[in-house]
């Protein structure tokens, strides 16, 4: 049996076990998929603790992913170029391995299940935090065009795209310089919508035809989607496709089985229906 684990605080809340059940079922595996909730101080024994215990894989979120990055021997170039990583396993030499799939996640489910082809995207991406930083190279490397980033201290944003100028350009702006601006893509990666609030978008942004994705996922819309809908975006997501696929890249790196994204989506949304 195979043994994974969220850690995270709060992390009762995530639907991590229940996707990759879902997963494991889909894929005739026998899974056993814990939610553990530690302080800070007590993440880096808890971890080792987990994976000395006979864990197979891990996956971390809030707040741990900056501590999963620094607590790894070995990290992924995606890992290593976020500072943070949310997926964990042993390595052949039982050392630690981390890895970053949550830009992955983002770009499958804007390519595959929203059919979109960033090569000339204008992008705008909301936010400098951890969950920015897991997204920006992927994104970067998905479009020839610059990456427009904003974020409420701009000197954050300076600091990341800084960072990735090894990547490629990345054009910082404050909220209020996004006055007339016009994206193709617009990602709220800010913890905003966690408190039902909206960055200080302006109300002249144009989201015409434009995709418009909050990376938080809620049953509800959250109030930036309900945002962007009133400003003309022609396609508004919530974060829920990013959450299966960066959890269907974790399952594939622990276990080398592909889940079959959609129609664990349709199960989560539709629980009545077969998997
Ligand atoms: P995470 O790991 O979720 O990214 P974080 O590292 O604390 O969390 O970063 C939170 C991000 O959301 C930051 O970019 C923050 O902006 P600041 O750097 O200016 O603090 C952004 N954020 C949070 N609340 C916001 C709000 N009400 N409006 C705009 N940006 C907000």
């Amino acid at each position: 049996m195979y043994k994974f684990a969220v850690f995270g605080n709060p992390v009762q809340h995530s639907l991590s076990p229940t996707i990759h059940n879902l997963f494991a079922r889909q894929c005739d595996l026998s899974v056993q998929y814990d939610a553990i909730e530690c302080t800070l101080s007590a993440f880096a024994i808890t971890v080792r603790d987990f994976f000395l215990c006979g864990g197979h894989g891990a996956n971390v979120t809030l707040p741990f992913k900056e501590h999963a990055f620094a607590l790894a021997n070995t990290v992924s170039s995606a890992a290593r170029l976020a500072g943070a990583a949310n997926t964990l396993c042993r390595s052949d030499d039982r050392t630690l391995f981390a890895e970053n799939t949550d830009g992955l996640g983002l770009i499958r489910d804007l390519t595959t299940t929203q059919g979109l082809n960033l090569t000339h995207c204008r992008i705008l991406l909301l936010g400098a935090g951890g969950a920015a930083r897991g997204v920006l190279g992927p994104l970067m490397q998905a479009t020839t065009h610059p990456v427009t980033l904003v974020n409420r201290t701009l000197a954050k944003a300076k600091d990341v795209a800084a960072h990735f100028s090894r990547v490629g350009k990345v054009i910082t702006r404050s909220y209020a310089e996004l006055a007339d601006d016009h994206y193709d893509v617009i990602i709220n990666a800010t913890s905003a919508s966690l408190s039902s609030t909206l960055p200080a978008l302006p109300d002249t942004l144009s989201c015409r035809n434009a995709l418009v994705y909050d990376m938080m996922y809620s049953k509800k819309p959250t109030i930036f989607m309900q945002w962007a809908k009133n400003q003309g975006a022609s396609v508004v997501c919530d974060g829920l496709g990013m959450l299966l696929e960066q959890a269907a890249e974790s399952f594939y790196l622990w276990t080398q089985h592909r889940p079959e994204v959609l129609a664990v989506r349709r199960q989560l949304l539709h629980p009545s229906r077969p998997l």
